[in-house]
């Protein structure tokens, strides 16, 4: 077998650990954490960010200059300050995923960031490696948040490592150290990991998304877009989030035409968001949510998953 290509030397990683950029989650005090533990922090920016709500979080990385932003590209072309501030900030990466136009490669590489995209499938991997795409990150569809739910981790990892030449983060479910793992002896060159940080103190979830999730079990997930339509957010029915079920994904799930016609159950789900309630509010989240025993520190987070 070739050599696998390595992680890029820039990042300076002592792990293989990068922390997913988790819109509204991931903010800088994660990112720093996950840096300083020695993984790659991510900036995520979700469907409501802009240049400022970027600029709030870049000021809370504090001195560590060792982080990644990761935007939406359906965001990312919306809110053209957004991408500027991401660019001038500098980042040792840059992550745009759920778009096919890669015109946004070649400006982040001009600022010397090191691009990466998620997969779904194996035609997706090719398209970013041609599009000069450096770091591809093969995510299955036992993630949290949005994606598009084709096949398993553990499906996808080993066609897309055969199909590409690039360096390779595995992505989907990932939350013990045997995941880890398993990841890097099937050929990944690290992972990509979001829900098993989410609950970290250092993120930006609530305490009542953080308690829902050391709550539930790796069964209790559900492909939605009740929430994406309540909001009004236009991502396209490809990209369901994974979320932890409840009264509300229930109640709205594949009827989410109802939905959108119904302005009382729409400002439901605000009043509940303003209230953090979470019997209302899905809260995203990926299967392997149910490892997620207490909120640890994010230092924490990258021993346990490192531990051999
Ligand atoms: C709370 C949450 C928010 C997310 N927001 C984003 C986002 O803004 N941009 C993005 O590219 N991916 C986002 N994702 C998806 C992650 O990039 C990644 O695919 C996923 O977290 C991997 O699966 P895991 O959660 O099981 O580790 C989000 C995931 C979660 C759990």
């Amino acid at each position: 077998m070739s050599q696998r290509p390595d992680l890029p030397a820039a990042w300076a990683l002592d792990v293989p650990v990068l922390n997913a950029p988790m819109g509204g989650v991931a903010g800088g005090r994660l990112a720093a954490a996950v840096s300083a533990a020695g993984g790659l922090g991510m900036i995520g920016n979700g469907s409501s960010s802009t240049a400022e709500a970027l600029q709030v979080q870049l000021a809370l990385l504090g001195d560590m200059d060792r982080f990644g932003i990761g935007l939406i590209d359906w965001v990312l072309r919306k809110e053209p300050m957004l991408w500027r501030a991401a660019l001038d900030a500098s980042p040792v990466a840059l992550s745009v995923s759920f778009g096919t136009d890669f015109g946004w490669v070649s400006e982040a590489r001009s600022v010397g960031a090191v691009t990466i995209t998620q997969v779904f499938d194996v035609d997706g991997a090719c398209r970013a490696q041609d599009a000069g795409v450096d770091v591809v990150v093969a995510r299955g569809l036992e993630g949290g948040g949005h994606g598009e739910p084709h096949r398993t981790r553990t499906q996808l990892l080993p066609d897309v490592i055969a199909a590409v030449d690039k360096p390779v983060l595995a992505a989907g479910g990932i939350s013990t150290a045997n995941d880890v793992r398993a990841a890097l002896r099937a050929g990944a060159a690290g992972v990509w990991i979001g829900t098993a940080f989410a609950a970290c103190p250092e993120a930006l979830t609530t305490a009542g998304q953080r308690a829902t999730m050391i709550a539930a079990s790796g069964t209790d997930t559900v492909l939605t877009r009740a929430v994406d339509t309540a909001l009004g957010y236009p991502w396209s029915p490809q990209h369901p989030s994974r979320v932890i079920a409840n009264e509300f994904s229930r109640r709205w799930t594949g009827r989410e035409e109802a939905l959108a016609a119904d302005a009382s159950a729409r400002a439901e789900l605000r009043e509940a968001m303003a209230a953090d309630d979470t019997r209302v509010v899905p809260v995203d989240a990926g299967m392997g949510v149910g490892a997620i025993e207490a909120a640890r520190p994010a230092a924490e987070v990258v021993d346990a998953l490192m531990r051999s």
